[in-house]
């Protein structure tokens, strides 16, 4: 949700702490702030915006450092003021903290400090830490933090530096991420790996109540229980391409195009054609115990559940399982019920969001196998099921998520034959399924082709303020995709309804200024799926249909046809999401939107 980068080692900290708060800012942007160590103490900046607005603060200032901690910040306490942003200073102005979670007992924590006489300037949860390290600080920052830590409830990544230890950062985890990267006489701390990714690619991921103390030459970990902890260092894959533009005006953009080539990333090795079958041994699960499964829950957050909702198509369709699927936020406090045949999937592309985290631990506590399908390796999520599936789309910057949704459904449909092959589906139709599959980046590649001509399409309609997304079967769920996509980025009001559920109410919205798009692609829903064209037409509505290749019929019928090729129904979500993705980043750059950090948004939702 926020950012945070600390550094210490033998470079100047400041510009390289604003290098990794660029890379981070997808993560939060509502302001920023840095603190540093300097001869004379602890020197701090911070304001409310971006991190533009943080560097020009910085600008005329000279600053020779080599450690600091810096903090780019999405509001949840407090608004994105000046006073608000991170780092959060003691009474003396000693200790700076940087904080990402919510810390829940943070009135009473509040109430207790200010008796003793502390003095706040923020409205935010985060400054009771600075306040309550300082009351247990005696010349020893990791205990005090460590004691600190004890009384909070609640989550939290921090970074803690203080004047009296020049050579000292100090970071905890409790449910929300922090790495230690680890270089050549230079040590980092950060809640993401994009923002280090430059300097180092060996990380140690803190677990749950952990505590490190960094130095440029070493680091120790224990826990806030002052357990002594062996960290285990990994080394990343991502590279600094996959985290830059590469040419592109918005990462949103460069993801889209990326798509051929992450779904590829997607199927590699994981397909049998001998056995018309998928191979997905990180699933940990027996064939028997894959066999008696006789009950699926999918489980996620806004893309990642639209996701499940395709899935939830292609498992029932192919496998015959019965499927639900719920909102994270909800299966968190429902009472589910989880038989010994049924198995959870939660998908999660951070593998962070907090109501997924809790939907698993739910699960879990009433006896589920649970399994993810996550794209960050070693997020919380990856490390807290019982197996899953990576989709290997490498890092989405992009606060709208495009490549991942894409690659969510296509493993979602190799979890779909790898069931249907035990059960019902013939050899003949598996191989055929994978025929089609191995055909979808390519014609992946074929939709990106008309570009232009779907953004021609958005300049004419980027000034409508409704849209209306519809579809039916396998691609009801991608008109709810398209509708989220355009509302985050363009902030144009968009309904995604299954088709024929229009006639039950929205219909009443239609008229010459509320275009549809419409997903009317040759299946066996496709005459009825005309019908509700027609209704919208009679209205004098405006249609922009995406149509199978070869069906000229439906031009005569529809103001805009986008046209993707034919692959089979189940797979045909992957490419019908393709030219919403466009059209909704189109508009939203004709509106002169910020497509990459809409407005309110983050990228990882770590709160509740
Ligand atoms: C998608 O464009 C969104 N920004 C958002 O709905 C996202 O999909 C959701 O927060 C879930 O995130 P996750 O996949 O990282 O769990």
């Amino acid at each position: 949700m926020c950012g945070i980068i600390g550094y210490v080692g033998k470079e100047k900290a400041v510009p390289l702490l604003i290098e990794g708060l660029k890379r981070l800012e997808y993560r939060g942007y509502d302001s920023a702030g840095i603190a540093v160590l300097e001869d004379q103490g602890l020197i701090y900046e911070k304001c409310a915006g971006k991190i533009s607005a943080l560097e020009a603060l910085l600008d005329d200032k000279k600053f020779d450092s080599t450690i600091g901690i810096a903090h780019t910040r999405w509001a949840t306490h407090g608004e994105p003021t000046d006073l608000n942003a991170h780092p959060h200073l003691d009474c003396k102005g000693n200790i700076a903290v940087i904080h990402n979670g919510i810390i829940e007992n943070y009135r009473s924590l509040r109430e207790l400090l200010d008796r003793k006489g502390h003095k706040f300037t923020s409205d935010t949860d985060t400054e009771i830490l600075a306040h309550l390290i300082e009351e247990y600080y005696d010349g020893d920052l990791m205990e005090a933090t460590q004691a600190a830590l004890s009384q909070v409830e609640g989550t939290y990544g921090i970074a803690v530096i203080c004047k009296d230890n020049p050579r000292q950062i100090v970071a905890a985890r409790h449910g929300s991420p922090l790495v230690i990267g680890t270089g050549k006489g230079e040590n980092f701390v950060a809640s993401d790996v994009a923002a280090i990714l430059r300097h180092t690619n060996r990380v140690v991921y803190l677990e749950d109540r952990e505590v490190a103390l960094v130095d440029p030459e070493s680091f120790v970990v224990s826990t806030v229980d002052k357990t002594e902890v062996t960290p285990q260092i990994q080394e990343i894959s991502w590279t600094l391409d996959q985290i830059e533009k590469g040419g592109f005006p918005h990462f949103m953009l460069k993801e889209i195009f990326e798509q051929p080539a992450t779904l590829r990333n997607a199927i590699r090795g994981r397909l049998n054609y001998e056995e018309g079958t998928s191979r997905l041994n990180g699933l940990n699960l027996q064939y028997e115990e894959l066999h008696l499964i006789d009950r699926i829950i999918l489980s996620a957050c806004g893309t990642a559940w639209h996701a499940a909702l395709v899935g939830e198509y292609m498992i029932e369709d192919a496998a015959l399982i019965p499927v639900e699927v719920e909102y994270a936020s909800e299966f968190r406090y429902r009472s589910p019920i989880i038989n010994e045949g049924t198995i959870v999937f939660v998908i999660s592309q951070s593998g962070e969001t907090t109501d997924t985290q809790a939907a698993l631990r739910e699960a879990k506590r009433k006896g589920a196998t649970v399994l993810g399908i996550c794209n960050v390796v070693g997020s919380t999520i990856a490390r807290e099921t019982d197996g899953g599936v990576y989709i290997h789309a490498g890092p989405e910057i992009g606060v709208a998520s495009t490549k991942a949704f894409t690659s969510q459904m296509m493993v979602l449909s190799l979890i779909s034959l790898l069931l249907a092959r035990m059960r019902t589906m013939s050899l003949e139709r598996g191989r055929e399924i994978i025929d089609a599959i191995y055909k979808i980046p390519e014609q992946v590649e074929q939709i990106l082709k008309n570009d232009s001509y779907i953004k021609d399409i958005a300049e004419k309609y980027y000034q409508k303020n409704n849209f209306l997304y519809l579809g039916r079967g396998f691609n009801f769920p991608v008109a709810l995709e398209g509708a989220l996509k355009l509302k985050e980025i363009s902030y144009i009001h968009a309904e995604g309804y299954p088709a024929a559920e229009m006639k039950h109410g929205p219909i009443a919205l239609i008229d010459e200024n509320m275009p549809a798009v419409v997903i009317a692609l040759k299946d066996k829903v496709h005459d009825k799926v005309l019908s509700n064209i027609a209704e919208i037409k009679a209205r004098k509505g405006k249609v922009i249909a995406v149509a199978t290749e070869g069906d000229e019929e439906i031009a005569d019928k529809v103001d805009h046809v986008i046209y993707i090729p034919q692959t089979v129904e189940l797979l045909t979500p992957i490419l019908s999401v393709i030219p919403l993705q466009l059209l909704a980043y189109h508009m939203a750059v004709k509106r002169g939107c910020n497509v990459d950090q809409p407005r309110n948004l983050a990228k990882s939702v770590t709160v509740e």
